[in-house]
């Protein structure tokens, strides 16, 4: 690889940024395929491949934001049906510790400094989570999802290959939001999806073109520096 590819590459991964705005512009089908097909390159654990994408566009794309949006606005107003909505997988800790904890805070704090949002303000923040099940807009979701025999290694293969996803998206000039939002509301996305019983989902991405005016995809979030997160080991 020579040295303009590889600040190519190194373009492809650092651009990547969360969208949480995108256009009313469709993807084009073969761009999809395509970006698949690289992304499907990602390495598992004895080339098990354990992924299976589901992409949702269209009417199948509006039914979906419309039951999910419909379950997140019923939580939101009637908190005890919070057992209802629990994920397959604890994404999270229970327990949250420093240093995570504070830079949950710092990104949780930051994204709702820009768009305005006060503490104790839960109207707008309400709002705001809701978005996420309107996909923000985008026109594509993508929604992964593994077969429940497998093992936590194959989330780790499925997080590889979402991480292709979005890099291969990037470099054709798309963007995208990794949620795991959806995860809470994983019985509605099966059965609109017409999963079989024994998928789980994993995790989902909004994909399409990104709003350049919107406040909301200026948020750049900070990275710790190599020598914070590394140790380097010579004898
Ligand atoms: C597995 C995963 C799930 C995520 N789920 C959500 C989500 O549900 N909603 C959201 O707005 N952002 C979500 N994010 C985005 C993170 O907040 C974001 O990656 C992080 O703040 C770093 O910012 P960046 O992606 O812009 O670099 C998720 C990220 C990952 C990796």
């Amino acid at each position: 690889m020579n040295l303009q590819q590889v600040h190519h590459v190194d373009d492809a991964i650092t651009s990547r940024h969360s969208v949480r705005a995108f256009l009313n512009k469709a993807v084009e089908p073969q761009i999809i395929k395509d970006i698949l097909t690289v992304a499907s390159r990602a390495p598992s654990g004895t080339n098990t491949q354990p992924w299976k994408v589901y992409v949702v566009t269209g009417k199948k794309r509006d039914e979906m934001v419309e039951r999910v949006c419909k379950a997140q606005i019923e939580l939101a107003n009637r908190p005890e049906l919070t057992s209802q909505y629990q994920e397959t997988f604890a994404y999270y800790p229970e327990t949250w510790i420093s240093p995570f904890i504070e830079r949950r805070r710092e990104n949780g704090w930051g994204l709702y400094g820009l768009l305005n949002i006060q503490k104790g303000d839960k109207e707008k923040m309400a709002r705001q989570q809701l978005r996420n099940f309107q996909l923000f807009d985008a026109p594509v979701a993508l929604y992964f999802t593994v077969n429940k025999v497998m093992g936590i290694g194959a989330k780790m293969d499925i997080a590889m290959m979402i991480q292709n996803v979005m890099i291969a998206a990037k470099a054709r000039g798309l963007d995208t939001c990794p949620q795991a939002a959806w995860n809470h509301f994983h019985r509605i996305v099966l059965d609109v999806l017409n999963a079989p019983e024994d998928e789980e989902l994993v995790c989902a991405i909004a994909l399409g073109y990104a709003d350049p005016n919107d406040i909301i995809n200026t948020f750049i979030t900070p990275r710790l520096a190599v020598e914070e997160f590394t140790v380097f080991l010579n004898e």
